[in-house]
């Protein structure tokens, strides 16, 4: 296919932000290329890093004009693909967006660039007693950006909401070059359509997020963690919801099946949890608030409730440093497991009391389909990661057999009243499922809006539908 980006635009380019933030040698072009979906690698032909909204308005002006792909990246640790630039063209890199700009305590607010790293804005409001919850596993390489993008969860998740939870306001870039502010900095808004809910989850396809405007809450004092061993998948399954029927709301429940713990804890080399032989998944439970007795009482009361679930003895995590430790297990088993052949990942989610169901149909599915399977994730919210790992299939994305396992994994998901994507968006890798959750007259819809905000399909184009 003949270059679009040509040698007269790129020097346009230069022009808006610099000689040293537009990139085009392989280095680049291939680190750009890819995320962490799977083991997938498109090139694109050009990366630009711009600093500002307006930059990045001059730049869209420049592509739309001349109808160039645009894919823009935040921290590149999707796992849908929405960041792989398959057509080509333009990838813009929004890292260089990277300024708190300002806390705003009287009002428990936050504005910020959206180039930030979770983790580093968790930490800014933290020190000021505030608490933003949203904590996917990558809290410490994603980007605020990437988060509004997906709608991002995490384990806090299940207390605290999701990003479209703490989204107040969002300054925006159309495919247009248009810049507009979709919302105001207020905790009630009812002033025309929601165009900050839309943008959330949007998946950088109707418009690249610049800044934000996030709702902070007053940060918990105290919490307590615990993991709790199981004898059977089905008993650790259908414990989660026996919690919160006994009228408990975890800060966070996470459901790890024994061997992503055991892959984890080689990975990360720790010694923390004694893996016993006879159990097959672990539940990792966290309460917090202010009040420590509270607390003690909430454990106590879960372990109660769990009587009668075949569970083994439970784990009381002793001290922060343990804390940390359990939850390193937790956040890197992604990486893990994907390091030892379990590249392929998805991200069923069905009402929590159908978990056990989902387990059993996973398993039955890779003993039908001879792939190894393991499971883990937030299993307070219904919403498991399932993770696949076939001999000589390293991605799902355009290979048959692998589109057909996956095909019959979302057809279960679907018939327990589930969805196929709880927090990794559609993107690439996804999007041929679709049609099983969503119907013609849903899709069109959509795509209408695509249309309104993106007439010459130039932004992230390819990802969610066609
Ligand atoms: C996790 C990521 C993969 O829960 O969402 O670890
Ligand atoms: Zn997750």
């Amino acid at each position: 296919m003949a270059s679009l980006v040509t040698p007269e635009l790129i020097e346009k380019f230069v022009e808006i932000v610099g000689g040293s933030y537009v990139l085009y040698d392989q280095d680049s072009l291939t680190q750009y290329g890819r995320d962490e979906t799977e083991k997938l690698l498109f090139l694109p032909e050009i990366v630009i890093r711009p600093r500002t909204a307006d930059e990045i308005s001059k730049i869209m002006i420049l592509c739309n004009e001349h109808k160039i792909p645009v894919t823009p990246r935040a921290g590149g640790t999707g796992l849908s693909g929405g960041a792989i630039p398959t057509k080509g063209g333009v990838l813009l890199s929004i890292d260089r967006l990277n300024e708190i700009i300002e806390i705003d305590e009287q009002n428990l607010q936050v504005t910020t660039e959206t180039g930030v790293i979770t983790e580093v804005l968790q930490d800014a409001v933290k020190a000021k007693g505030l608490f933003y919850p949203p904590d996917p596993s990558s809290k410490g390489s994603c980007f605020i950006g990437g988060n509004i993008a997906e709608n991002s969860g995490g384990p806090k998740a299940v207390k605290y909401g999701k990003v479209k939870d703490y989204v107040l306001n969002l300054e925006v870039v159309l495919p247009t070059g248009e810049i507009i502010w979709t919302g105001a900095n207020v905790l009630k808004n009812s002033t025309g359509y929601n165009l900050t809910q839309l943008m959330v989850g949007s998946e950088g396809t109707l418009g690249i997020v610049t800044k934000a405007v996030f709702k902070l809450i007053p940060y918990p004092k105290q919490d307590m963690l615990m993991l709790i061993p199981f004898h059977t998948l089905e008993s650790a399954s259908a414990a989660v919801s026996a919690i919160f029927r006994a009228g408990y709301t975890p800060s966070s429940l996470e459901f790890v099946e024994i061997d992503a713990l055991k892959i984890a804890a080689q990975f990360v080399d720790s010694h923390v949890v004694p893996v016993d032989d006879s159990i097959a998944a672990h539940l990792i439970v966290e309460v917090d608030g202010n009040d420590p007795e509270v607390l003690m009482k909430d454990m106590e009361g879960i372990a109660i409730a769990l009587d009668g679930f075949d569970i083994g003895e439970i784990f009381f995590a002793e001290d922060s440093q343990q804390k940390e430790e359990l939850w390193k297990l937790r956040r890197r088993a992604a990486e893990a497991v994907k390091s030892v052949g379990y590249t392929v990942e998805e991200d069923t989610v069905v009402p929590r009391a159908k978990l056990p169901e989902l387990i059993h149909g996973v398993k039955d599915l890779g003993v039908k389909f001879d792939f190894k399977v393991v499971c883990y994730g937030h299993a307070g919210d219904g919403n498991i990661h399932v993770r696949i790992n076939k001999e000589g299939f390293p991605n799902s994305y355009g290979h048959p057999e692998m589109e057909e396992i996956l095909n019959e994994l979302f057809k279960l998901v679907v018939s327990l009243g589930g969805t196929i994507s709880g927090e990794h968006g559609i993107g690439l890798t996804q999007k041929r499922y679709l049609s099983l959750i969503l119907n013609d007259t849903h899709v069109r819809l959509m795509q209408g809006i695509k249309q309104t905000f993106d007439p010459n399909n130039i932004l992230n184009a390819g990802k969610i539908f066609d």
